[in-house]
């Protein structure tokens, strides 16, 4: 059988051997071996492959995600439902990169189902709400702890200031409420995913014929996106976060191919990161691209946890990113090479950039974003 078929298949039977039903949330498990609870950006992912299978299940996914929304507007990262398979609401403190917006608008894309985008859009406008009020630090969005990154053990973490207690105390005030969260990262990465949500919010509010949000997003896009070059452009042209006393962390790590998701950069700095960083094999072009630290860092390690390998998640975004700039050709062999890892190794949580060999959690809800990337 076609490589493509196949992996289509055995997607389609993960994302349904993975589901699960408490209550009235109905929602995919990133994998049900090691992760059997509701993850926002997860889930996020999974309604964007399932919207390909089954739109109204990932109607049902993004619902379930909002279900579990604070009073004050914050959509928890982690959602339990149960704990001990007693139903309880257990949710988590913090959020996770937003990426609900796109997915919902990517889900319409298929359905044309506008009764599910007005169900969704007062929660969505009231969370933005909550990002530009509690997460936007100098017009870009600071994370407050690492869980909120969702990238929970990547190299900007481990800063001069409170390492190695930083990472520590950030999970542990994920997790227990009223506990302050002490540490902040700029990120690069969440405020283009950000000002991507940003623009989705105004097509939303279009369509739903809210012309004065549409104009709200419109304007807020623009300035997030402003904000980006003006706080992470460093003078090699390069985005990098910032640190909690404001400075630039100079890894290189996948976040600076990030401002492509969020048309942050010109035609011509797109063609110099492609050529000088995304097609270097020293750098990030390696076998099986884009590892999520660049192989010339010191602390690079193609199996560590966010150290090194491949995620699809980022492969996803990414190629996006490069279509939007009319990159075809290496956005089509980022999917080349993303199918020729899961067709090796099945549908896991990460992969080794150098060989890939499957790593982590297996089969792994999101990994199936590549069924959306065969299809754009
Ligand atoms: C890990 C990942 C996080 C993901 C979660 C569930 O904590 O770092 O990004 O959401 O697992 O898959």
């Amino acid at each position: 059988m076609n490589l493509e078929i196949r992996v289509e298949r055995e997607a389609e039977s993960l994302l349904v051997r993975n589901r699960k039903r408490v209550g009235r949330h109905v929602f995919t498990t990133p994998s049900d071996s090691e992760y059997r609870h509701q993850w926002l950006w997860d889930s996020c992912f999974h309604a964007i492959a399932l919207r390909h299978f089954d739109p109204e299940m990932a109607e049902a996914e993004l619902l379930s995600i909002v279900a579990s929304q604070h009073r004050n507007g914050m959509v928890p990262h982690e959602s339990k439902h149960t704990v001990f398979n007693i139903p309880v609401p257990y949710t988590s403190t913090v959020t996770q990169p937003p990426f609900i917006a796109r997915a919902a608008l990517d889900v319409y894309a298929i359905s044309g189902n506008n009764v599910f985008l007005s169900q969704m859009f007062p929660s969505m406008h009231r969370y933005h709400q909550w990002l530009a009020n509690k997460r936007e630090l100098a017009g870009v969005i600071n994370v407050v702890s690492p869980l909120e990154s969702g990238e929970d053990n990547s190299l900007p973490w481990d800063s001069k200031v409170l390492f190695p207690l930083r990472k520590a105390y950030g999970f542990v005030a994920a997790h227990v409420p009223l506990m302050p969260n002490l540490t902040g990262l700029r990120s690069v990465t969440v405020t283009a995913i950000y000002a991507d949500a940003l623009s989705a919010m105004a097509e939303i509010a279009g369509i739903l014929g809210d012309e004065g949000l549409a104009a709200h997003y419109i304007k807020k896009n623009k300035e997030v996106v402003e904000a980006m070059r003006r706080e992470f452009r460093q003078e090699d042209g390069l985005f990098y976060h910032k640190d909690s006393d404001g400075s630039p962390v100079r890894h290189l790590t996948h976040a600076i191919f990030s401002p492509l998701f969020a048309g942050a950069l010109s035609n011509e700095e797109v063609e110099q990161l492609v050529k000088e960083h995304l097609l270097n094999p020293g750098e990030f072009w390696t076998p099986y691209p884009i590892p999520t630290v660049a192989k010339s860092e010191p602390k690079f390690s193609p199996t560590a946890y966010w150290r090194g390998p491949t995620w699809v998640n980022m492969n996803w975004m990414h190629r996006r990113g490069l279509l939007r700039y009319g990159f075809r050709n290496e956005a089509d062999q980022l999917l080349q090479k993303t199918t020729a890892a899961i067709g090796k190794n099945g549908f896991r949580e990460y992969y080794n950039p150098l060989t890939g060999e499957g790593l982590g959690a297996r089969n792994f809800g999101w990994s199936t974003l590549v069924i959306d990337m065969m299809k754009a």
